[in-house]
């Protein structure tokens, strides 16, 4: 089985606190459990972090060259701001999915630019929580793919 590293940015631990009206209702721990759910129906495992530090979520890219498959990250307003994120994951061999729950090119201009997609094998924006359990989805056809080579 193997292992999905699922990151989170700053913030979206007050995921259906926060601005529900562009996140929803959704929580982080709702998410998480639908990860699990997917990632499981697919044969992989996964390791799932929020944080408000950057320097957090670079150790956990870090500790995913050691045994992550792939990741699925929403680098929240890191995105905008990070070429450290960036960095961090172009050391990083294996597929990535950058997710953002709202339609970042639909808001405020300084949110359509991210570091991060420069690195990203795929990008999903706009499809809500969803989009979480759709890039799990991608990344195990990509994990899968790469087994066959
Ligand atoms: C976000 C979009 C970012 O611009 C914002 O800073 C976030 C969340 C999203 O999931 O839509 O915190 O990544």
């Amino acid at each position: 089985m193997s292992l999905i590293y699922v990151l989170n940015g700053p913030n979206l631990n007050l995921l259906g606190k926060r601005q529900p009206h562009i996140y929803g209702h959704e929580t982080l721990a709702d998410i998480e459990a639908d990860c699990r759910h997917v990632a499981l129906e697919l044969g992989h495992d996964i390791r799932f972090h929020q944080s408000n530090r950057e320097y957090e979520i670079i150790d956990w890219i870090h500790e995913a060259r050691e045994d992550a498959a792939g990741i699925v990250i929403n680098p929240a307003a890191f995105s905008h701001t990070s070429v450290a994120l960036l960095d961090a994951l172009n050391a990083f061999e294996q597929p990535v999915i950058e997710v953002h729950i709202s339609n970042v090119h639909k808001r405020e201009a300084f949110r359509h630019h991210s570091f991060v997609s420069q690195r990203a094998d795929g990008v999903i924006a706009g499809l809500g929580t969803e989009g979480y359990q759709l890039a799990i989805r991608r990344l195990a056809s990509l994990i899968k793919a790469a087994e066959k080579k």
